[in-house]
């Protein structure tokens, strides 16, 4: 049987760091799940169905990599599908504050799902979606930060509010 891998997130929207850690875990598993939160309440900037349509567009030429949406807690998703494995990337210690409680609550919850925690590439460590939407929403387009397909949907949608 293979070994399913779940890449959680909000992804409002997908960058480049989030994708180096696709890449990065795709390997490890049979399949790589790559789950959005809905959180729609949270007002985020791209719907969930258009983030959704990002990121299956974004690795479409995978068939091993499926996009799915969650909601409730992670680890009934991750039972759910049958997945072992969750993927989290960690940037910095900060980050791994952040984690630290979240994965310990999920192992207590969940004993028999694991999470993997990889490091992206150094030069997306400081990638993050908010930080990219504020320099974007403000008239800033630094390159190479999301894949292209995100990058020209994020100036549409901020077009308009300058
Ligand atoms: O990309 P993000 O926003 O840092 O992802 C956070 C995410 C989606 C992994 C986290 O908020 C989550 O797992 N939410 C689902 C609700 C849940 O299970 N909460 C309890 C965690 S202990």
């Amino acid at each position: 049987m293979s070994v399913i891998g779940l890449f959680p997130g909000s992804f409002d929207p997908i960058h480049n760091g989030h994708v180096d850690l696709v890449k990065r875990s795709r390997p490890l598993f049979g399949e790589l799940v790559v789950a959005v939160l809905n959180n729609e309440n949270k007002k985020p900037t791209f719907s969930l169905a258009e983030r959704i349509e990002m990121l299956n567009e974004l690795f479409a030429d995978d068939p091993g990599i499926r996009v799915k949406s969650f909601s409730g807690l992670l680890v009934d998703f991750a039972r759910q599908l049958g997945a072992g494995y969750i993927v989290r990337g960690l940037r910095t210690g900060t980050d791994l504050d952040y984690e630290l409680p979240m994965t310990l609550m999920n192992r207590r919850l969940e004993p028999d799902v694991a999470t993997l925690f990889l490091f992206p590439a150094s030069e997306y460590q400081d990638l993050s979606s908010s930080l990219i939407k504020e320099v974007f929403r403000l008239g800033g387009q630094p390159e190479g930060l999301l894949p292209e397909l995100v990058e020209r949907r994020l100036i549409e949608r901020f077009a308009g509010d300058r």
